[in-house]
């Protein structure tokens, strides 16, 4: 039984990604998409683990064998449980450099990519992908790109419950546009029974998640958690019977306290994953100003605790439910 927790752009940074593991300890993590070009380049060093973070994939996107070896040779001693291709990105950017979602079209050429990289490495490789491309909803290219991929040696993939849409709609609007189809995914579960199929897109209350866990081997989530971070508290305690209980100030304190000095002093990013935790409650208001003010001016990042002195106020603890 999995969750995960969606590869996110600007988004499932290591700041986010060590928020979600105080408040979850067992939600499985993902990178940011990272392209094999810029991992290359030296820009690894900030995917450097942190034993709290596991269990974290880490998502390359790219289209050159010889650099994913070169990749997997950088990230296989950095401790990452799996190795994620990312075949579902419909930004015009990634396509333009012939990676993404437009490689559902080139199984071949992605089955060359994961056995390269398991000829480097004993780490699972997985792909996460779309139900296909364009307005197309024939199964028959995703069919045969999984049966060409897992030949190679893939048996983990993630798919986005809805088609690509290239050249036409924006990377946002391929988020909500190409429609839901989890009878689709259903398809494939039922064609690939021993390949593990985790689902993706649209999942936001816990009974989806119950539900899906029945049919599938894990269920993947990014915009509602991103939103809600504290939808991870219901997750530990209706998926995991996780019991433990907490207020948002012990989460807040926490996540503090676990920044390095070069964390603190980068303000903006350490605290702007914080926005949405009294998002929906009487605070929401007050606590964006007060993180706007703390980003803005010179105050030390510690001084996030004065939020509570000055609203003088005691928190219920929440029960992870
Ligand atoms: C801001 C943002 C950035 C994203 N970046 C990535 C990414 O780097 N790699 C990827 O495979 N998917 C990326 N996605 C897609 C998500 O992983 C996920 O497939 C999509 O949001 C659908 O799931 P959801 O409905 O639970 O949000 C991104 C989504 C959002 C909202």
């Amino acid at each position: 039984m999995k969750v995960f927790l969606a590869p996110m752009v600007g988004r499932t940074d290591k700041y986010f990604r060590k928020l979600a593991r105080i408040i979850s300890p067992n939600v499985v993590l993902f990178t940011e998409m990272i392209t094999i070009d810029s991992l290359i380049r030296g820009n690894f060093k900030k995917y450097l683990i942190k034993d709290t973070e596991h269990p974290l994939i880490i998502q390359l996107a790219g289209d050159d064998k010889d650099k994913f070896i070169e990749c997997t040779k950088i990230v296989s001693d950095q401790g990452f449980d799996e190795i994620n291709l990312n075949i579902g990105c419909p930004s015009s950017k990634v396509v333009k450099g012939g990676f993404g979602a437009c490689q559902i079209e080139e199984p071949a050429k992605v089955a060359e990519y994961v056995a390269a990289i398991k000829s480097q490495t004993q780490i699972p490789v997985s792909i996460k992908t779309r139900l296909g491309l364009g307005y197309d909803h024939d199964l028959k290219n995703i069919i045969e790109f999984i049966q060409t991929t897992s030949a190679a040696g893939c048996d983990i993939y993630y798919i986005h419950a809805r088609n690509a849409i290239l050249n036409g709609i924006s990377t946002r609007k391929n988020r909500s546009i190409p429609p839901l189809r989890y009878h689709d995914v259903l398809k494939l579960k039922e064609l690939f029974p021993q390949i593990n199929i985790h689902i993706n897109g649209g999942i936001n209350n816990i009974d989806e998640i119950k539900n899906m866990l029945n049919i599938y081997d894990g269920v993947m989530i990014g915009r509602k958690i991103y939103d809600n971070p504290l939808f991870l508290t219901e997750i530990e305690n209706i998926i995991f019977s996780n019991k433990n209980s907490f207020s948002i100030k012990d989460i807040v304190c926490e996540y503090i306290s676990q920044l390095d000095s070069e964390e603190a002093s980068n303000k903006q990013y350490a605290l702007k994953h914080l926005t949405n935790l009294y998002k929906g409650t009487q605070l929401s208001k007050k606590w964006r100003i007060h993180l706007h003010n703390l980003i803005n001016t010179s105050q030390p990042i510690d001084n996030i605790r004065n939020f509570y002195v000055e609203n003088n106020y005691e928190e219920k603890k929440i029960n992870c439910s």
